[in-house]
């Protein structure tokens, strides 16, 4: 029940800043993959957030003003449904374990939802799922008095309290296992998806029944495309592996990368890229403090990886030059953080809602990535022994009273460690 109380506590604090008005909040529907067979359901991390309900197909009101209450439609219990796909909870349990002032039968939603609205200002969220389950004529009688509840939803979601906190950092520490087993498990001629069973099972036997994202397994030229998923190739002496997995934890992410020799001794020119990295990343670490802008850590790895190319004769010209005509974007494609929690890309403003042209300052509670890059494809301009190498390095980061706590501190990430680690289960 303590669980639940937690969900409550968030509905009170969104009825509270409702004023007069009413949320309502709605958990999708199950996705077919192909015939008779669904995608796994996970609930939609807003309906997650305030409810903690597990069922699709369901509706959350909450009302501000005077009164503030939070009810809920879901499913009615059916025995002959329940012996096919277990058990239905039903409005009356609905109410009392969850802790809704009132519970409904789905059914009920729209001579009800109708009612309850009259004249008040509603708030929705975007997104294109709602339509699939809420009638919009349920809402034609007060179209114009319709609000965004993102903004609302995203500033709560965007500051962790422990609750949160506690999720998150089992969600990495189990992750930072995953990737440590999975170093275990690398040595040449195996193939990718060896190494992706391994962090699954691992995700698995700790608990965490979903992957907080497709796992990324992508040895030597596959390390450069940003979005791998085949995860098919056969990994060779020396090769580089980059591996982006993370899991979830009460739906919590977490998103860890880490790129190692598959050989277990990195190459003379392996071992600069990493290590540029390794710093740039280290550095944009020491940026995360309240009062920070999001975009310092960004900006210093930047600075750090731009010097160590320019040095490396990777990028020609001055710094000044190959920062203002992007130059460095052929190697370094992408930014250096994002918000994490309920969703890997986790929702959040990134500008300051007074400048637009000013990044967001941390507060304590934030979380986000740290995860700098480096990728080298074959090119008439730069020298051979670099082609091929993608290395990025990302860990999560927490915004405390007086700095910052690295969450997935356990996978290891300096060049002995990993030296020592890979293929050990191989040995
Ligand atoms: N794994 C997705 C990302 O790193 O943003
Ligand atoms: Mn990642
Ligand atoms: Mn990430």
């Amino acid at each position: 029940m303590k669980v639940y109380k937690e969900f409550k506590k968030r509905r009170d604090r969104l009825a509270s800043i409702l004023d007069d008005s009413v949320a309502i909040i709605v958990n999708s529907k199950e996705s077919i993959r192909n015939k008779d067979c669904h995608y796994p359901f996970r609930s939609e991390s807003n309906f997650h957030y305030i409810s903690g309900f597990p069922e699709p197909e369901t509706i959350v009101m909450i009302f501000g003003g005077k009164n503030p209450k939070s009810i809920i439609f879901c499913q009615p219990k059916d025995e002959v449904k329940e012996v096919w796909n277990g058990v239905i909870i039903g409005p009356e349990k609905a109410s009392k374990d969850f802790l809704f002032d009132e519970g409904y039968p789905l059914s009920a939603a729209h001579k009800l939802i109708p009612k309850f609205i009259k004249s008040k200002k509603i708030f929705l969220l975007p997104s294109s799922r709602i339509d699939r389950i809420l009638t919009p004529k349920w809402f034609e009688i007060n179209n114009k008095l319709r609000e965004d509840l993102s903004e609302i939803l995203d500033d709560m979601r965007v500051v962790k309290n422990d609750f949160e906190i506690n999720l998150m950092r089992r969600s990495a520490n189990i992750s930072a296992n995953a990737h440590i087993q999975a170093m275990k498990l690398t040595k040449p001629n195996k193939y990718e998806y060896e190494i992706e069973g391994e962090i699954l099972n691992q995700f698995f036997r700790k608990g965490a029944r979903n992957p907080a994202y497709s796992s990324i397994v992508a040895s030597g030229i596959n390390g450069c495309t940003l979005h791998y998923v085949e995860n098919d190739s056969q990994m060779k002496d020396g090769d580089l592996l980059l591996i982006d997995a993370g899991c979830e934890v009460g739906s919590y992410a977490s998103d860890i990368t880490r790129t190692f020799p598959v050989n277990g001794k990195f190459s003379f020119a392996q071992k600069e890229i990493y290590q540029l990295v390794l710093s740039a990343q280290k550095a944009a670490i020491e940026k995360v403090k309240v009062g920070h802008f999001f975009d310092d850590p960004h900006r210093e790895a930047l600075k750090i990886i731009i010097d160590g190319l320019i040095d490396l004769g990777i990028l020609i010209g001055s710094r000044d030059e190959v920062y203002e005509k992007e130059l460095y974007k052929k190697f370094f494609m992408h930014r250096t953080s994002h918000w994490l929690g309920l969703d890997v890309h986790d929702v959040g403003k990134y500008l300051s809602k007074n400048n637009k042209s000013q990044a967001v300052k941390f507060t304590e509670g934030n979380v986000l990535t740290i995860e700098p890059g480096c990728y080298i494809r074959p090119s008439d301009h730069v020298s051979q022994e670099f082609w091929g190498i993608g290395v990025r390095i990302e860990d999560d980061v927490l915004v405390t009273p007086d700095g910052h706590d690295v969450l997935s501190k356990n996978a290891p990430k300096e060049i002995k460690e990993l030296e020592e680690i890979i293929g050990i289960s191989n040995a």
